[in-house]
């Protein structure tokens, strides 16, 4: 049986072979800062997220999509995927998806990460291969593709084309950063302290970048930053727009740079198709819109934008047996094998 992972920076996905996605969940790690002891990983783990006492902490040990706690990176992923494999497999051939720009170093820690729950071979993916699997096109023939993979860490933009990427940028700053922003907005503006589970709540709620006709409003519960008190704000879509439109911005700046670098052949498939959006910020409200505005083209946002990468890890299982095989390069879409 072969497993694939998708370790994202806000959710940790598997899928198991003949099976499907067996498993979503936060990619949070509770544990005591003393001892190291492990309470809880996951959705569990996220609920926890400022609400812990001291000595006790709840974090995201990946950001801006790479390992930046490798020991509860592993701890996470060998709990996780112990809740999903009953019966313990024995040595699972894993594949993983990595960013574009991913460094050796990185790819080590994740090779590491998914080895700590014993593994026979670790293979590893570009995130926009992936999604662009998952969205179930075929990226080995010479047609150019274009896919942004935005999610919280990093929005992960290339251009494919037979099998292999032919431009890409990685921008590791998407969700996450919208979230920091909207904190250090209501701060500054309203003198209120907010938890990070609010400021996410409040971005898919009604977070956006262009402000759609129903206007809503969004309850922040915090602390006053001066009395100390417990205080709440409405905050508007127009409010919220102002908060996380610079992080927009740069996404949108770094689709135009993909663009620009893409071979004029290539850019005429794109012209033909438009752009693929995939992850969980492709959701947020006139994204794609935008997108569409400041580069001309067409635009979409797959229905399923969040699964794509897990669900073409999934699909690309199919080709482990390929890599080992010596078939020529262009037709795996695996990046290296561990
Ligand atoms: N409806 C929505 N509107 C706006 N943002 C959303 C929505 N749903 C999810 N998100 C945001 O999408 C991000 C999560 O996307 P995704 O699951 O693709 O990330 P990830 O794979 O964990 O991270 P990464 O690939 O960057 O390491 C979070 O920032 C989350 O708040
Ligand atoms: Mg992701």
């Amino acid at each position: 049986m072969d497993i694939a992972i998708d370790l994202g920076s806000d959710r940790t996905r598997v899928f198991i072979e003949n099976k499907g996605k067996v498993l979503d969940e936060a990619s949070v790690v509770t544990y005591d800062t003393d001892t190291g002891e492990i309470y809880a990983v996951g959705d569990e783990a996220y609920a926890m997220i400022g609400k812990t006492p001291v000595g006790i902490k709840a974090v995201h040990p990946l950001d801006g999509g790479v390992i930046s706690r490798s020991e509860l990176v592993e701890d996470m992923v060998s709990i996780l995927l112990k809740e999903v494999c009953s019966v313990k497999v024995v040595m699972p051939r894993v594949i993983t998806a990595v960013p574009c720009d991913v460094t050796e170093v990185e790819k080590r820690a994740v090779v590491n990460a998914v080895s700590s729950f014993g593994v026979r071979k670790v293979y590893l993916i570009e995130s926009p291969k992936a999604a662009a699997l998952g969205c179930g096109i075929d990226i080995t023939t010479p047609h150019g593709v274009m896919i942004a993979d935005i999610g919280s860490g990093t929005a992960d933009i290339a251009v494919l084309s037979l099998g292999g990427i032919s431009v890409s940028k990685t921008v590791r700053q998407a969700g996450k950063a919208m979230d920091d922003e909207i904190v250090k907005y209501v701060r500054k503006k309203y003198n209120l302290i907010i938890g990070a589970n609010m400021a996410q709540n409040c971005k898919k709620e009604i977070g956006c970048v262009i402000v759609p006709n129903e206007q809503k409003t969004f309850r922040l519960k915090g602390r006053d930053a001066v009395s100390g008190m417990p205080r709440f704000v409405d905050m508007t879509c127009e409010q919220a727009k102002e908060a996380i439109e610079e992080v927009a911005a740069l996404i949108v700046s770094s689709i135009k740079d993909v663009l620009e670098k893409t071979p004029p052949e290539l850019t005429s498939d794109i012209y033909t198709d438009g752009i693929i959006l995939t992850g969980g910020l492709a959701k947020l409200t006139g994204f794609a819109k935008l997108i569409s505005e400041k580069t001309k083209l067409r635009v979409r946002v797959h229905k399923n934008a969040a699964d794509c990468v897990i669900t073409g890890c999934g699909k690309a299982i199919g080709y482990i047996d390929a890599a080992g095989k010596n078939i020529p390069s262009e037709i795996s879409p695996i990046l290296a094998a561990y």
